[in-house]
């Protein structure tokens, strides 16, 4: 492929890093970011796949991919053959459900007792294991036949059609075995359940029972129904799941501005509740805010639930926040308090990180199970100068005080981004994942895009006006490579990589890739709107894609190192059919499966159930294209990317 190697002039790319982030944030690379002993040397060898824009699905040669799991593929056993049009709620809530997202996959170990999920985790098993699925949001225009368009779905959608999309939201726990042929779900496995908008769960943390959570149906307000907008989430070292909720508010309908209390008004707008929104309200009465003004605050958290026990009932984790969660993912050292990181994935929103009131103590299995419950949630600013600080949304402390309106740590909790705006924190370009690559120890932020910010609203860590393109963002704590402190208040940081074509003629949406790297990527290494990001056993970083087809190619995975001279160049492993994002990027611990979820295929304007743009994975015509989870290999079994 060497005759696509571009050679831009280096010197162009080096100046659209130092024109477009504050000097000395960009310019160089930080100590203990990178090490001559670790330095990942080009040991990303598969042959690089093309941009394209088709009705299938790419990966580089030498590989496979087994299509797992797609929406309505049965989890329990069933005579039953899944047909949308044959399709009831009850029947939906024995199914994988659609939209699938974020992906942990727990490994599951022989002669476990049944409580010891920390043991399945250890045992690193890589052939067998449960697969834990988001399903974010429903398409009733994609889902079923007789719709128009997108409009007429959300506005005219009948009860049992929005009976079904609430089974088909939520979650799948689904255990699955690698054998000769390939991975393969095990139908009717005791591990196997859904979770959906109507399972009961807990609220848990400070802002368990407080009044604004409380409701007709739970005057306890510590207790509730479901879970909705199921981004991407996180895993725990003690064998639990975290799920995020993110875009929540689209769920609810009414207008905020005829409830009684202007607080709750703004708060409810703040998360996109309007009379226009979609019609649920209609058939589950709670999502009518003028009917439970009070149900949207018991959504927005982050859920834990364990998926090696099938009974046990998930919990809300009010001390990580409200607002729209992609995820949380967590940094566990022994004898130190657990750290999270996190992001709110809306314009202008902020990054956040909690630490945890208990220390972490790998043998204490029952103790971690409550460790989220309890600690301090902050929100990041990032100063020019390339240094860092974690503001700390603690009540009674200024401005968080009742003169503001905060009367109270659950008021901090639910109102968090009003918290953190009065805090001065730095409004960044909608943060998605943010997670920790265990090799350098340090933190990466996806900062996917914001249209909405203006040319006077630029900043070093947020450099570009308009950022239709996305960014990528280190966090660099103190110490040294490998071992730095993630509890501390303070840290470095610098732009990794910024999304676009490093030869895109406006400046703005240029994209710079890395400072030894420039010329090292391809013509296919570049892309836009970083989503979701995981780290392979190597180290090497794997960024899912949300937003390429408006650059002309699919969305997908690119992959790359973090250190060494082939640091942030991309090369370009897996393609999307078209209309889909890839999200929920998950390496069995071996590192010789990467599963991928291929979201909303097909999703384009007139694109229906009646008249789809395609009808992937199936091309069957007598059924819609269908959401899907992928297991990819290598086909001589060796780690995925060498
Ligand atoms: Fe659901 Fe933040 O992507
Ligand atoms: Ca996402
Ligand atoms: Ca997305």
């Amino acid at each position: 492929m060497s005759d696509q190697l571009i050679n831009p002039a280096r010197r162009s790319l080096l100046k659209t890093l130092g024109t477009v982030t504050a000097a000395g944030a960009a310019g160089k690379i930080l100590p203990g970011c990178t090490s001559e002993e670790n330095m990942v040397k080009g040991n990303l060898t598969f042959t690089e796949i093309p941009h394209c824009l088709d009705f299938q699905h790419h990966l580089p040669e030498h590989y496979s991919a087994d299509i797992l799991l797609r929406w309505g593929d049965p989890i329990q056993e069933t005579n039953n053959p899944f047909h949308p049009e044959k399709l009831d709620a009850a029947d939906q809530r024995q199914r994988f459900g659609y939209n699938n997202d974020f992906i942990a996959f727990m490994p599951l170990a022989a002669d476990i007792q049944p409580d010891r999920g920390d043991l399945h985790i250890r045992s690193g098993n890589s052939s067998r294991g449960l697969l834990c699925v988001n399903h974010e949001y429903t398409q009733p225009h994609l889902m079923f036949s007789g719709y128009n368009d997108k409009y007429s779905a959300t506005r005219g959608v009948s009860a049992q059609h929005v009976a079904i999309e609430q089974a088909a939201c939520g979650h799948s726990v689904v255990e699955v075995e690698r054998g000769p042929d390939g991975w393969r779900t095990l139908l009717g496995s005791p591990y196997n359940r859904r979770i959906t908008m109507s399972t009961a769960m807990d609220i848990t943390g400070p802002a368990a029972g407080n009044e604004r959570l409380q409701t007709t149906a739970d005057p306890s307000g510590t207790q509730v129904l479901g879970t909705v907008g199921n981004c991407a989430g996180g895993k725990t070292p003690w064998g639990t799941v975290l799920i995020a909720e993110e875009g929540f508010g689209s769920a609810f309908q009414g207008d905020p501005q005829h409830l009684d209390d202007p607080r709750e008004a703004r708060n409810h707008r703040t998360f996109g509740i309007r009379a226009t929104n979609r019609n649920l309200g209609n058939y589950d009465r709670r999502f009518d805010i003028q009917v439970e003004p009070n149900e949207p605050n018991r959504f927005g958290w982050m859920l834990e639930y364990d998926p090696y026990d099938p009974k046990s009932r998930p919990r809300k984790l009010t001390a990580l926040g409200r607002f729209e969660h992609e995820g949380f993912t967590l940094v566990c050292k022994p004898g130190k308090a657990v750290v999270a990181y996190g992001g709110d994935d809306d314009e202008h929103q902020f990054v956040y990180r909690f630490v945890s009131k208990g220390i972490y103590k790998p043998e204490d299995h029952r103790v971690n199970r409550e460790l989220l419950i309890e600690g301090t949630l902050y929100a990041a600013r990032f100063d020019e100068d390339g240094t860092g600080h974690w503001l700390p949304l603690v009540h009674g402390q200024e401005p968080l005080t009742e003169e503001n309106g905060f009367h109270n740590q659950a008021d901090v909790l639910i109102d968090a981004r009003r918290a953190a705006a009065l805090l001065g924190a730095t409004p960044m370009d909608r943060p998605e994942d943010v997670e920790t690559n265990p090799h350098n120890d340090c933190t990466y932020v996806m900062l996917t895009k914001n249209k909405k910010r203006q040319k006077s609203e630029i900043d070093a860590a947020n450099p570009r006006a308009k950022n239709i393109m996305g960014h990528v963002l280190e966090i660099v704590p103190p110490g040294t490579y490998g071992n730095r402190d993630h509890t501390s208040d303070n840290f470095q940081w610098q732009q990794f990589l910024l999304g676009g074509n490093p030869n895109a003629e406006h400046p703005e949406e240029r994209g710079a890739y890395g400072q030894q790297s420039s010329d090292n990527i391809s013509i296919y290494g570049w892309f836009a709107n970083p989503d979701n990001v995981t780290f392979d056993h190597r180290g090497n970083m794997w960024i899912a894609t949300d937003g390429c087809e408006r650059f002309g190619f699919h969305d997908g995975l690119w992959a790359m190192a973090t250190e060494g001279p082939l640091r942030a160049a991309p090369k370009h492993f897996f393609g999307c059919p078209r209309g889909a994002e890839a999200c929920g990027p998950e390496f069995t611990p071996d590192g010789t499966t990467l599963f991928v979820s291929v979201q909303h295929p097909a999703e384009s304007r007139n694109s229906t159930y009646d008249n789809p743009l395609h009808r992937w994975p199936d091309n069957d015509p007598q059924l819609p294209p269908r959401p899907s989870v992928l297991a990819i290999y290598r086909n001589d079994g060796g780690a995925v990317g060498s």
